[in-house]
């Protein structure tokens, strides 16, 4: 039984146009997966805490010598990475605020980066350790960014998947959303369509 797991970053949480483009793909991965299990983590509904001193510190401490506040804080980061471990294809709803990703996406990726659990260095550098895993980005914007300079998430996101080892990750993009009425609906509409053309070997094999 395949799982998905969905997370949603955007402020609107499922009214979000990066998250209706995500539910839009998810819909479809249901039908062709009907015995498959999606879990949603919606992150404005459910934040996780900004990384400060205390929780690093916790990440860090032995585990013989964790005082049951750091103990706790440890065992909600390995709630999320067990969650992560277990999907097979992972979706992530990414709105562009303020030229960035959601601070609740950050704060997510804060909680996941974790030495030894999710990334490990070598001699030859920093290994990932999640992997065998198919991430979908379903980006939405005000702008126009794409092949742009200015285009600072997706390398960004693919940098971040990568060091943990999810190196097949496949973006689409709804752009333009805050330009006009018209350019809305197109980059919706081009959006839906490269979305109900994403070509899943296993959606094909099932
Ligand atoms: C706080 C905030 C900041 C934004 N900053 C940007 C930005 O830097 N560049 C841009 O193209 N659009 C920006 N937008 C527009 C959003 O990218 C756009 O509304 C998109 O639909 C957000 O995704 P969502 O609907 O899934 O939340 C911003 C929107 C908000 C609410």
């Amino acid at each position: 039984m395949k799982t998905l797991l969905q997370i949603q970053s955007s402020i609107f949480s499922k009214g979000g146009q990066s998250s209706q483009l995500a539910q839009r793909f998810v819909a479809a991965w249901r039908k062709s997966n009907p015995g498959g299990k999606v879990i949603v983590r919606d992150l404005a509904r459910e934040p996780v805490p900004h990384l400060d001193a205390a929780i690093f510190g916790a990440f860090f401490a032995k585990r013989e010598e964790r005082t049951p506040e750091q103990q706790a804080v440890v065992d909600y980061s390995d709630s999320l990475i067990e969650e992560l471990k277990r999907a097979d294809v992972v979706v992530l709803g990414v709105p562009m605020y303020n030229f960035g990703i959601p601070s609740t996406l950050k704060a997510y990726f804060d909680h996941v980066a974790r030495a030894g659990v999710t990334f490990r260095y070598t001699d030859k550098g920093s290994v990932g350790l999640l992997t065998g895993k198919k991430v979908y980005v379903f980006a939405a914007r005000g702008g126009l960014y794409a092949g742009t300079p200015n285009e600072t998430q997706t390398p960004y996101v693919r940098t971040f998947l990568a060091f943990l080892g999810m190196n097949d990750v496949e973006f689409v993009y709804a752009e333009g959303l805050a330009i006009s009425e018209a350019s809305k609906q197109q980059g919706l509409a081009r959006a839906r369509a490269n979305i109900d053309a994403l070509h899943e070997p296993e959606l094909v094999a099932a």
